[in-house]
């Protein structure tokens, strides 16, 4: 009796929900219900949404779907040559793009672009086997204009055995659920937990997305639509009441490299929490320990005196959230000015740059552009590496400015 009074019920109810969810033809987020998703944003964040949507933390992953991936297919430069007998070739086929790998004129193996990372400095691929992904052996590169060795693969022969581990996604994605195959076996004592861990497809949400960085959103949305005269905002976090060090960690989370001992998942973290419940620190931030310039910003910069003598710079300081980093660098002068009025240079500096070209400057000389130690590449048929330059965001004075 009770049994089918509860079966009746479920039936009931799944119809209401489902007639519910039919009817506002409700988008279901892989990350739950208290997720909306970014386009429920836009009908009250216009002007937030076109921003990010052109912003590269959007397109920190992305389907490989034409438009969304770069470099030359088919004609142009798109052949790595590994020796004269093997080369892998970057083409299309129907609507999909491959990299395809040639002995002797022969086709050896095919493996399809799938997800593409990143599209400012550079752009690495990912195809799929057995439910996981694997980074292809080569990535396009802007600052050549062309294809070249994914970091730290070979230049001598193709490599398609590096798996791209949930960790990359949980700073270049929003959600990427995984499970864990082999809970009970005994390879498991052997194996990272990361390599037994299975990415389900289907939970990807691409990019980093408005709830990546303010958390769920689908109360607020849900009270802002029954309440459209309410203008201050209900069941969302307030980043800007946040404390400092509240700001820097919801940046850190994926600004501060990959160093640190793992205690929960990046995927966890919402705006608020504390960067410690999440990793414990194996390197201290002294003035004298070396960071890269990739993926570092935040050490580097907390390691300026700015940063240390100011009790208020932070990443919201130089950066709108919501869009690139600008190109302008007459825009960061301002900036930068704004806490150092009445400046004066050395006479010797003086006569390096007058003052009033100065003004536009300051970052060519106090964050110049830094060769990474963590990413390298070698082109096609060359022996040599490669360097990837980023600025630096230690400011400070540097040899260099007597250029
Ligand atoms: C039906 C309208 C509506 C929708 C949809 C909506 N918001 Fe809002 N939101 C508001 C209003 C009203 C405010 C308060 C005024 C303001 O800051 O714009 C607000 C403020 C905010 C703030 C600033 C909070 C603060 O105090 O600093 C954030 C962040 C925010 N919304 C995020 C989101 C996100 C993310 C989404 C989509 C998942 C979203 N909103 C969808 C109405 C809406
Ligand atoms: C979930 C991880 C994550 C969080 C949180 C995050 N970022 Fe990023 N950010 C990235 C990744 C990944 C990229 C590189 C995207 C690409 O180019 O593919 C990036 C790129 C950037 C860029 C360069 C964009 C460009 O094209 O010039 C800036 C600036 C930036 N982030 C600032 C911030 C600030 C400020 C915050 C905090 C409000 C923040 N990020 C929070 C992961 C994150
Ligand atoms: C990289 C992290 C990040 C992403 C992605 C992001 N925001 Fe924000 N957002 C912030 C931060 C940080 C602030 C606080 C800015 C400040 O203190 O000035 C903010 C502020 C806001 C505000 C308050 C008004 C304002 O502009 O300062 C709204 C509304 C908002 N975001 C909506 C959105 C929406 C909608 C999206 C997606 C289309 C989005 N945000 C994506 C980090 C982010
Ligand atoms: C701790 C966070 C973090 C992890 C983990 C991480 N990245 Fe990134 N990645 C970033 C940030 C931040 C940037 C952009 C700024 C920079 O280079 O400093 C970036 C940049 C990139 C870029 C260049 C993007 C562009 O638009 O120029 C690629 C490609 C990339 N990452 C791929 C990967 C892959 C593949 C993995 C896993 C092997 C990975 N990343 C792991 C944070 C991370
Ligand atoms: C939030 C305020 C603030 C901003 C913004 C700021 N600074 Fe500073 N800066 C400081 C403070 C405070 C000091 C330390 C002064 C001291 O100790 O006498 C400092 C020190 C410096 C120094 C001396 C560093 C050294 O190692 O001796 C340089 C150079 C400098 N800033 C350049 C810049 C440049 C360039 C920018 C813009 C990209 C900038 N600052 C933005 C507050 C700021
Ligand atoms: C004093 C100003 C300042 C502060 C504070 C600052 N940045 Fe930047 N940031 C810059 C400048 C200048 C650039 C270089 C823009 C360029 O060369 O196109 C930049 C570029 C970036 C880039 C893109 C790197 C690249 O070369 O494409 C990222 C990512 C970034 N900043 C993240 C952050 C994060 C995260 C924080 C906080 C930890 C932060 N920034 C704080 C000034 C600042
Ligand atoms: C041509 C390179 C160059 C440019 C452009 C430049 N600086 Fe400097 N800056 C230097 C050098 C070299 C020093 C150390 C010698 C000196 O004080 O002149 C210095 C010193 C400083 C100091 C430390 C002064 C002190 O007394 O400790 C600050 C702060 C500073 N610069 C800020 C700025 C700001 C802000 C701008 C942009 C308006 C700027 N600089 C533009 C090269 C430059």
């Amino acid at each position: 009796m009770k049994k089918t009074g509860i079966l009746i019920t479920l039936f009931v109810l799944s119809v209401l929900l489902t007639n519910c969810s039919n009817k506002s033809d409700e988008y279901i987020d892989p990350r739950g219900t208290d997720y909306a998703g970014s386009e429920s944003c836009i009908q009250c964040h216009q002007v937030q949404y076109n921003m990010a949507l052109q912003s590269s933390h959007f397109k920190a992953t992305a389907p490989a779907i034409s438009g969304n991936v770069l470099g030359d297919f088919d004609k142009g430069n798109h052949t790595f040559i590994y020796d004269k007998n093997t080369k892998l070739v970057m083409e299309k086929r129907n609507d999909s793009l491959y990299q395809v790998l040639y002995k002797n004129g022969k086709e050896v193996e095919a493996h399809r672009f799938e997800i593409v990372f990143g599209a400012k400095h550079a752009q690495t691929s990912v195809y799929w086997r057995d439910n996981n992904t694997y980074e292809l052996p080569v990535s396009y590169y802007n600052s050549i204009n062309n294809w070249a060795t994914s970091p730290g693969f070979p230049a001598d022969k193709p490599y398609f055995d590096r798996m791209v581990l949930k960790d990359c996604y949980s700073c270049h994605a929003s959600n990427a659920s995984s499970r864990n195959v082999n809970q009970n076996s005994a390879e498991k004592n052997f194996m990272s937990m990361d390599v037994e861990d299975i990415i389900d497809k289907k939970t990807i949400v691409y990019g980093i997305d408005c709830e990546r960085c303010h958390g769920p959103a689908k109360k607020h949305v849900d009270f802002h639509l029954k309440n459209p005269n309410v203008k201050t905002a209900n069941s969302i976090t307030s980043i800007k009441t946040l404390n400092r060090q509240q700001k820097l960690d919801a940046c850190a989370l994926c600004h501060a490299g990959n160093d640190g001992m793992k205690i929960k998942s990046r995927f966890d973290f919402k705006p608020g929490n504390s960067l410690s419940e999440f990793y414990r620190e194996t390197r201290s931030i002294n003035d004298t320990a070396q960071f890269d310039v990739h993926g570092n910003q935040f050490r580097l910069m907390a390691q300026s005196k700015c940063f240390v003598n100011s009790d208020k710079m932070d990443c919201i300081t130089c950066h709108n959230p919501h869009e690139n980093a600008s190109k302008n660098m007459a825009s960061y002068s301002k900036i930068c000015m704004s806490c150092h009025q009445g400046l004066k240079h050395d006479e010797k500096t003086l006569k390096i740059m007058p003052e009033k070209l100065m003004a536009d400057n300051c970052v060519e000389c106090h964050m110049p552009k830094k060769l990474s130690g963590a990413i390298k590449f070698q082109l096609s048929n060359s022996k040599q590496l490669s360097n990837y330059i980023l600025r630096t965001h230690r400011i400070g004075i540097y040899p260099q400015d007597k250029k």
